[in-house]
């Protein structure tokens, strides 16, 4: 690690407040976080972390001086952004990573939000989810362009949240007053890999440290990997109650979408009842480095006992 390591932090909602902690304590370490309105983060700044007001959606050739200044860019700046706007910052990026060569400077060594699921796998899931697809492109665009660039990347890959898991809406776990009912997405075998936030800032703070090989490539983290049967048995013993059962198919799942086809949760349903979604936990960086992490059965013990 460089004596004083400049990080950039794109973005602080719930990834970006969650790695805060992790990331503010490397040795050597000055944190910018760039969000549009910097004034309503100011609750932030602390000794070692400044704010400062960065619109990504602006002139490329602007993002690309800001990034440019910096020895190491993670971006948590959310998912629901319009399409194009992920490429674009791997593009700014690159751009960034051209300017720190000319100036003799070390590469820049980028984070993308990819802070989800296999999307080399999903693709874009027959086309329900182009958001996905793009992902893959700037994988892609990485693999094929960062190393003339003066870039080194890391892909965290990390499954949903582990709170996404539990969410009402996500109709995965479902309370109603004393009764809960949990269903399979494909098939009670099918699994989910589930991280949660705070966990996946402890993984990163680790792959930044250098403590595992993360340059240029993809890595994997996983508070759980379980199958739908694993989480209905789990949520059944914590509860001590009778957890009902119902499996989704994907028959069932692309029935339910043609009835409200516009409906990003059903499409989302259907492309976690496919393949790229889970991973085995001894390929994670967290098993590697023997870290303490949640696992669902910790979570639903918190949430539902
Ligand atoms: N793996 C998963 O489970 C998964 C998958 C898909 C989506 N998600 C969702 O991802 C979200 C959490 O991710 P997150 O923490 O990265 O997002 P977030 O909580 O939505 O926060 C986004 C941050 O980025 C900033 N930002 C947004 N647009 C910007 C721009 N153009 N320029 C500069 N900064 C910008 C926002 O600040 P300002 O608005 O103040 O600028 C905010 O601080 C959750 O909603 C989660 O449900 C999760």
């Amino acid at each position: 690690m460089s004596s004083s390591q400049r990080i950039l932090l794109v973005g602080a909602g719930e990834l970006g407040q969650a790695f805060l902690p992790h990331l503010s304590t490397l040795p050597n370490t000055t944190i910018t976080i760039a969000v549009r309105t910097a004034s309503k983060y100011n609750h932030l700044i602390d000794d070692n972390i400044n704010i400062i007001s960065l619109d990504l959606s602006g002139p490329s050739s602007d993002v690309a001086k800001c990034l440019a200044n910096y020895d190491i860019v993670v971006s948590c700046s959310g998912f629901g952004q319009p399409a194009g706007t992920v490429t674009k910052l791997a593009e700014d990026v690159l751009e960034a990573g051209k300017q720190r060569k000319e100036a003799g400077k070390s590469p820049v060594w980028f984070f993308p939000w990819q802070w989800g699921v296999d999307y080399d796998i999903t693709g874009d899931g027959g086309g329900l989810m182009p958001l996905f697809g793009e992902q893959r492109e700037v994988r892609n665009l990485l693999r094929q362009e960062a190393s003339q660039s003066h870039v080194k990347w890391t892909i965290v890959s990390t499954g949903i949240f582990m709170s996404f898991l539990f969410e009402q809406f996500w109709g995965i776990v479902v309370r109603q007053e004393n009764q809960i009912t949990v269903r399979a997405l494909r098939s009670w075998n099918h699994k989910i890999t589930v991280t949660d936030v705070k966990d996946i800032g402890k993984v990163l703070a680790r792959i930044v440290a250098g403590d595992v090989e993360g340059k240029d490539r993809i890595v994997y983290a996983a508070g759980d990997t379980v199958s739908y049967a694993k989480l209905a048995d789990t949520i059944e013993q914590i509860t001590k109650g009778r957890v009902d059962r119902e499996e989704w198919t994907v028959a069932h799942l692309k029935e339910e979408l043609e009835k409200d086809p516009d409906d990003l949760i059903k499409k989302y349903r259907l492309v976690f009842a496919g393949d790229g979604v889970w991973w085995n936990k001894d390929l994670t960086v967290n098993y590697k480095l023997n870290m303490p992490v949640m696992t669902v059965e910790d979570y639903a013990r918190e949430l539902l006992s």
